[in-house]
């Protein structure tokens, strides 16, 4: 049975960043607050006409460079997401045809925070079977645009960003474990109140703001730092490795502290831990493939690396896997990535 791996990897961010002070000028917070209790600086922000779909295309088109693959190779699309461009069509679909993937199969995967790893663990399966060749994982979101711009105690932690992965049959390294898990008894931690067949879109729905997400963040943090803990035994478990063989650890960006804590029990030094919430926030599905993605385009996660991804979510949800990486990344094109682009011209006041 052939082992699936990651042949190539992509991101794409917005150009606008909203900072913390420029969010100081928002609502009743401070830049202060927001960086000790969260860890995070600025985050970007699509533009009121992109979609998700749009950050998607930009990070799959990066991705499949890297990779070497043709968009007409691709057998399956996978777009993980919680702000898809709309209930349907799939942002996936939207996507295969942008892409011109003629030949792809294409659905999109809800697992929140989690579905980059759901979806990783689900192309797996297809590949392992001998199914498909070459299937493309994308996780997207706008998060900006389900954010209640008025309610301090979550829009200061969300942002907007797309990360994906090209995988496929790999001779070397690949996904050697994963661990998904749920429990739905907490959905009500965080969620999206109405838009849903639960309760339809209505005037007022709308007056009751019950489009925007909402969330107990409080409880979430105690779920977090306990299932980051939980999800890493059992995926190591699973591979029959201890933690002094990982590498590297790509955790989901919600909280510098929930990191901390994961970090710290599996007794990582910080250099070995991704972390780009300070620049991004949190952007649920896209957080650890645009991590991994700037971790390998620097040269820090290369051939041999094991790396853990581990991350939780609403739902609730969690998922773990272990990635023994397959490739060096070879810069194939000579503009940099929009993530590491200058952002100082692209600062904005604010996102109404
Ligand atoms: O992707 C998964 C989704 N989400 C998460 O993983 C989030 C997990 N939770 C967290 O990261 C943290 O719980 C937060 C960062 C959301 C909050 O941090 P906390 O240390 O748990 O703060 P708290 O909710 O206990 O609030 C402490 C105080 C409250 O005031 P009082 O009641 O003590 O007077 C809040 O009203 O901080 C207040 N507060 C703020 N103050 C300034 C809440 N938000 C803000 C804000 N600026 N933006």
């Amino acid at each position: 049975m052939p082992k699936a791996g990651i042949l190539g990897t992509g991101s794409h961010l917005p150009d606008r960043v909203l900072t913390n002070f420029d969010l100081e000028k928002m609502v009743d917070t401070t830049d202060e607050w927001i960086r000790v209790r969260t860890g995070i600086r600025e985050r970007r922000i699509a533009s009121p006409e992109e979609a998700s779909s749009d950050l998607a295309y930009h990070a799959a088109r990066r991705a499949l460079e890297a990779a070497k693959v043709a968009p007409e190779d691709l057998e399956l699309i996978i777009v993980a997401t919680i702000t898809p461009d709309s209930a349907f069509p799939s942002t996936a679909n939207i996507l295969q045809d942008r892409l011109g993937a003629k030949r792809a199969a294409a659905f999109d995967l809800a697992a929140a925070c989690s579905g980059f790893l759901y979806a990783v663990a689900a192309a797996a399966q297809f590949i392992e079977a001998g199914a498909y060749r070459h299937v493309l994982v994308v996780g997207a979101e706008t998060l900006s645009k389900i954010v209640d711009w008025e309610d301090r105690s979550t829009c200061v932690l969300f942002g907007d960003g797309a990360g994906a992965v090209v995988m496929g049959p790999v001779e070397q390294g690949g996904l050697h474990a994963f661990a998904l898990g749920s429990d739905g008894s907490g959905g009500c931690l965080l969620e999206l109140p109405a838009g849903g067949s639960r309760r339809p879109a209505s005037h007022e729905t709308v007056d009751q703001r019950l489009h925007y997400l909402k969330m107990n963040g409080r409880e979430v943090f105690k779920f977090a730092v306990r299932i980051m803990n939980e999800a890493s035994e059992a995926v190591l478990a699973k591979t029959g490795l201890d933690k002094g063989a990982l590498d590297f650890l790509v955790p989901h960006q919600a909280n510098l502290r929930i990191i901390e804590s994961a970090r710290e029990r599996l007794g990582l030094p910080p250099e070995k831990v991704v972390v780009n919430l300070d620049r991004y926030g949190n952007m649920s599905t896209a957080s650890i493939p645009v991590a991994l993605d700037e971790a390998v385009r620097a040269g820090k996660i290369k051939a041999g690396d094991r790396v853990l991804l581990v991350g939780f979510g609403a739902g609730l949800t969690w998922g773990a896997a272990i990635v023994e990486w397959s490739y060096t990344h070879q810069a194939i094109v000579a503009e940099p990535p929009s993530a590491t682009r200058s952002a100082e011209g692209a600062r904005t006041e604010g996102v109404r």
